[in-house]
């Protein structure tokens, strides 16, 4: 979604605002702007198209000025446009302000203020709060936000200035996130951490309702009663270069390539020769026990990885186990109670689908395990408890190293749930927990093995507008996962299915020389795998399998085979994502895309 910056202090804000800007372009890269005030004065200057574009006319002549805000915009009102850019204005020019979110009951507010005079220039919902703030000023900034904010229904993540009071910034959230940064005799305002990651360590964490009246020395935060509160500095330990590309083409690949690293972290303290640990989410035994069922919920990526949980949960633990999409789970009326865990699964924490399907579980009183990757996310506040996935930050769009740290928690999980309900026995918890231990090693042999030949299989994908992902049980899952990393980034149809299913109506779609990917890992349903591929292969199709190294059999019915290391074959379809992902980088790279931007698509979505 989109993403909005601020920066008040000593320095030209001009080159820190953008700077910032970058750092977020994951969240909208539509349109962006930045407004800086010189004391007297509010400069505004935006531009639609990538930030490049912005930054561009800004190099070329900055406006002066130390304190500004600005915002890179994924469209929800209004075509991506000069005029629909943020920041917006009053009528008179005198307050700006940026945006994240939806204002839902916008309309109306618009042809009441157009009813008292006010005239707009935007087909944005953002501008009607700028103009609301500028009916209820009356000299102080703050006053006016707070009674501007009571009249809008929907989500904001909102920075405001105006050039009446040039030394303060105003920063309010509702159901989008707001973060401030703190730093010496200057303090920042971002949509995320990493925006400002290069500039301080100290943030504090907006909750809902709350407003910041940010000075260059000061921040003083109110609650949503307008009531002054001391709230606590969080200190992020991420080292500044995660949120850099290292020397890599694209975040892409570079975080497909610190997924080792990624799973290191994720199970650091969590599994050991001793056994898997998960004191950390403050269930005893006994109250594990109690649950009958676990409900999944979550979106995108973050779903597919629910579905990997389903199988290893429901093979492991016998537990049962349902998954589903968050944006169709919050409009349902699912059967849950207390005895139910419902695990959310969300990289940013902050999926506005994802956080309803949270609330409505709390509402029916079933306990929620959120499994997310920004500490002090939305999410992660509103659960009853949280494992965090330790991925570092996540740039790219496309979610890669995210996506294997949730299955390696759905893995923790299935393995102590198995134990504590004594479906497996000793050895055989012992044997998976050794496994688990070796994943690191294994994502990183993966890579090494399979770069190369994904890389030279993405140049025949790039000729093909369709293709097809088959798998049988949780190799399906992951044939889902490949699809969806070709479709969002290379912008080439591709579609998943289970194997079984094909000769159910999409065989009729196979023709010669469609590419089509068979996930083949799980030695149960090796024959059944085999002979899905005989007849898609006898229907004309170019088949890539990944399979597990030395499976010469498979080797002999497919095309092309990238194999992935011999492992426990519970483990195996984790491993087998990552040649998937290199397929679709490499075929989006090929057709030349912007991989970690893809058209239409921002990373954490917060509205509906
Ligand atoms: C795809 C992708 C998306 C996200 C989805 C949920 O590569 O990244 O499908 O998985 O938007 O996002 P989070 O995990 O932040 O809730």
């Amino acid at each position: 979604m989109c993403g909005i910056v601020g920066y008040i202090g000593e320095e030209e804000a001009p080159s820190i605002l953008l700077e910032g800007l970058k750092r977020l372009e994951y969240r909208g890269y539509d349109s962006a702007g930045i407004a800086v005030s010189d004391g007297y004065n509010i400069n505004v200057v935006k531009k639609a198209g990538k930030l490049k574009e912005l930054e561009n006319i800004v190099f070329s002549s900055p406006p002066a000025g130390t304190a500004g805000i600005g915002h890179t915009r994924w469209a929800t009102h209004g075509v991506p446009s000069e005029k629909n850019s943020h920041p917006h204005y009053d009528c008179h020019e005198n307050i700006v302000v940026v945006h994240n979110g939806i204002i839902e009951n916008f309309q109306e507010l618009k042809e009441g203020l157009e009813a008292a005079g006010h005239s707009f220039v935007s087909d944005t919902d953002t501008e009607v709060i700028a103009h609301l703030i500028e009916d209820y000023y009356n000299g102080d900034l703050k006053d006016a936000v707070f009674k501007a904010v009571q009249k809008l229904d929907g989500s904001y993540a909102l920075a405001v200035m105006t050039k009446e009071e040039p030394n303060k910034i105003i920063a309010v959230r509702k159901d989008s996130p707001l973060i401030i940064g703190k730093g010496q005799g200057e303090n920042y305002i971002a949509s995320d951490i990493p925006a400002f990651l290069n500039n301080t360590r100290s943030f504090y964490i907006l909750d809902d309702g709350e407003i910041a009246e940010v000075s260059k020395d000061k921040v003083v935060i109110y609650d949503k009663n307008g009531v002054s509160i001391d709230k606590e500095i969080f200190k992020v330990d991420w080292d500044p270069e995660m949120a850099e590309k290292n020397g890599y083409e694209h975040y892409m690949l570079k975080e497909i390539h610190e997924q080792p690293d990624a799973l290191r972290r994720v199970l650091a303290n969590r599994v050991s020769t001793q056994g898997v640990n998960l004191d950390e989410i403050g269930l005893t035994a006994e109250e594990l026990k109690k649950y009958s069922q676990i409900q999944v919920v979550a979106c995108g990526t973050a779903y597919y990885s629910g579905m990997v949980g389903k199988y290893i949960i429901e093979e492991l633990a016998r537990i049962p186990v349902k998954v589903d999409v968050a944006s169709e789970f919050r409009y349902s009326n699912p059967i849950i109670d207390k005895d139910t865990l419902v695990i959310v699964v969300s990289q940013s924490g902050e999926t506005a689908d994802t956080l309803a399907g949270l609330r409505l579980a709390r509402e029916k009183g079933a306990e929620v395990l959120a499994l997310t990757n920004v500490v002090g996310s939305t999410i992660a506040r509103e659960a009853d408890r949280v494992l965090y996935l330790k991925a570092g930050p996540e740039i790219a769009v496309a979610s890669t190293k995210a996506y294997l740290t949730m299955v390696s928690v759905f893995y923790l999980l299935a393995v102590q749930f198995a134990k504590i309900k004594g479906t497996i026995n000793d050895d055989e918890y012992m044997g998976l927990v050794s496994d688990l231990i070796r994943l690191p090693e294994l994502a990183s042999e993966t890579i090494k093995v399979s770069e190369e030949k994904a890389k030279e299989k993405a140049r025949y994908f790039i000729d093909y507008d369709n293709s097809f992902y088959i798998g049988r049980n949780f190799d399906y899952t992951i044939a889902l996962e490949g699809a969806l990393k070709l479709k969002e980034i290379s912008y080439l149809h591709a579609e998943a299915y289970p194997a079984g299913e094909l000769k159910h109506g999409p065989l009729a779609l196979i023709e010669e020389g469609i590419p089509v990917v068979a996930v083949v890992t799980r030695r149960s349903l090796y024959d059944k795998m085999l002979s899905n591929i005989k007849e898609v292969k006898a229907r004309g199709a170019n088949i890539t399998a990944v399979a597990i190294a030395g499976d010469a059999e498979v080797e002999k019915a497919v095309d092309d085979v990238i194999f992935i290391p011999e492992c426990n074959e519970f483990f195996s379809g984790l491993l087998a994502v990552i040649p998937l992902q290199l397929l679709a980088y490499y075929t989006a790279v090929g057709r030349g895309f912007d991989v970690d931007q893809p058209r239409n698509l921002a990373k954490s979505v917060t509205v509906e």
